[in-house]
């Protein structure tokens, strides 16, 4: 396993959003990503979904410790991205598939985890999570992080709780002034309601870095996440390690 992703020489070949995209991505380096896996617990799985998986950040460093991983996306440009940087890295098991998270292309039951990190609110989030349900096998493990309201609105919410309240009711028509390309905006509960209503069980939830399939895990939790929280310490990112139950749980 490497510490660094090899990407530099690939920024020149991207438009000006996506060299600022990959440059922030891969430029935590592979060994956050390989500490935050841990952490949630997603290795030593077989077949793994990077649902929205863009240029491969999670990819790669799923790849070195999961059997397989397929990759969906809508964006060409970046799949390119990260195929390039597999290949130079010999990954070779990783597949990259144009594809929407609402509609899969993939049989049922044919994943054992799928991860969908920072993608779902751009998608219709009740297909997509029956989506999810589909493809993971019974006992499967389903690890999503949302951005939330607060964070999409982020540059319109003024710091007092009525600036909040008015905020939260003009978001709709706030969205369209910041031409942002989502389709949702959840509260940390409606998210967590729309993942319980699909069937799935929630093992662990929490801010960014801090769900983990790993019941037993002794290091703390928010040790190896990628955002601050929040300056009043409320919730901007929310995540949930989910597992599709075995026809004998339920
Ligand atoms: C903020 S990026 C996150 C990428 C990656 N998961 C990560 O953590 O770096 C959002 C990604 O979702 C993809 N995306 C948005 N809507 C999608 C959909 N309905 N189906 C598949 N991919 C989608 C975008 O093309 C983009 O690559």
């Amino acid at each position: 396993m490497s510490d660094h992703y090899a990407y530099q020489d690939v920024l020149p070949l991207l438009s000006p959003y996506q060299r600022e995209f990959v440059s922030i991505e891969y430029g935590r380096g592979e060994k956050s990503y390989q500490d935050r896996l841990r952490f949630i617990g997603l290795s030593g799985q077989g077949r793994v979904l990077d649902a929205g998986g863009g240029i491969g950040n999670w990819a790669i460093a799923l790849a070195h410790n999961n059997r397989e991983v397929e990759v969906v996306d809508l964006s060409s440009e970046r799949m390119l991205v990260g195929k390039m940087l597999s290949e130079r890295l010999n990954v070779n098991n990783i597949a990259f598939r144009y594809g929407n998270i609402e509609s899969l292309p993939f049989p049922e039951a044919s994943f054992d985890a799928v991860i969908c990190y920072s993608v779902f609110m751009f998608a219709d989030g009740n297909k997509a999570a029956a989506e999810f349900y589909r493809v993971l096998r019974p006992g499967g493990r389903l690890y999503i992080m949302v951005d939330l309201w607060r964070w999409q609105l982020a540059p319109f919410i003024p710091p007092s709780r009525w600036g909040r309240g008015l905020a939260w009711f003009g978001k709709r028509w706030l969205l369209r002034a910041l031409g942002r390309n989502v389709t949702a905006l959840y509260t940390r509960n409606s998210f967590e309601i729309l993942i319980r209503s699909k069937g799935f069980k929630i093992v662990s939830s929490g801010q960014d870095g801090f769900a983990t399939f790993n019941t037993k895990i002794t290091e703390s939790a928010g040790k190896f996440r990628f955002y601050p929280t929040d300056e009043t310490g409320k919730e901007k990112l929310w995540e949930v390690c989910a597992t599709k139950p075995n026809v004998m749980d339920s």
